[in-house]
């Protein structure tokens, strides 16, 4: 069974629909730690409920981001995961990390990748106008929310919209598409070549 570690920074919605999924045996997978930059996450009070190791790095009580970076990738050594799903964490990783862990770290984003990276994603959309939203998981790599796209859900824009629920329509999204892509990589069902993302279709390996 591979084994999971969730980074996440907040409130914990993303990381919930991780652990519900393998809670209902939708993902086989054990998720071994979530880690927060944050003591306050609400995220840390979610995996304590699940009974899952929550291991707090108060990035504020580091000297600098460099000694943040290092005793993370301490840590995420010492746990040796197959997986690392960024789950609202709201830092970008140093290439330390991504070059120890390759092609092993997703992020969730919401937004239509490339469009909206960074922050307020779907303020950005509702300024820019946009009539389609949505989500997208991708890999994590060392320049911010570019990484290979592996799965994206959409949601349309109303003409009636705010951020607040513009952003909640998306995020009942992103709880189905980071789940189902866990699911798919538990599965061994992910294949990439480049930027090219694919889906086998059933687990022998044949599409
Ligand atoms: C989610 O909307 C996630 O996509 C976003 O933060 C929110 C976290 O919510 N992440 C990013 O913007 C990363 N660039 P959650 O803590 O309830 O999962």
């Amino acid at each position: 069974m591979k084994q999971i570690v969730v980074l996440a920074s907040g409130r914990g919605s993303n990381f919930q629909a991780i652990v519900s999924a393998i809670q209902e045996d939708n993902i086989r997978a054990q998720c071994i730690a979530l880690i927060s930059d944050n003591p306050l996450a609400v995220a840390v009070d979610i995996a304590r409920d699940a009974n899952i190791p929550a291991h707090v790095l108060d990035f504020l009580s580091f000297p600098d981001k460099s000694a943040y970076e290092e005793a993370l990738l301490y840590l995420l050594v010492q746990l040796n995961p197959d997986i690392i799903a960024l789950a609202g964490y709201m830092r970008l990783l140093g290439d330390s990390i991504i070059q120890t862990f390759p092609d092993s770290i997703i992020n969730i984003h919401p937004s239509l990748l490339p469009s909206f990276p960074g922050l307020h994603a779907q303020e950005q959309a509702l300024r820019y106008g946009v009539k389609i939203a949505g989500c997208t998981v991708h890999f994590v790599t060392k320049d911010m929310d570019n990484g290979p796209v592996i799965m994206q859900r959409s949601v349309p824009v109303l003409d009636d919209d705010d951020k607040e629920h513009l952003a909640d329509r998306i995020l009942v999204e992103e709880h189905k598409a980071l789940p189902e892509v866990l699911r798919l990589i538990c599965e061994d069902r992910i294949r990439r070549e480049g930027r090219k993302v694919t889906v086998l279709k059933n687990p022998s390996g044949f599409p």
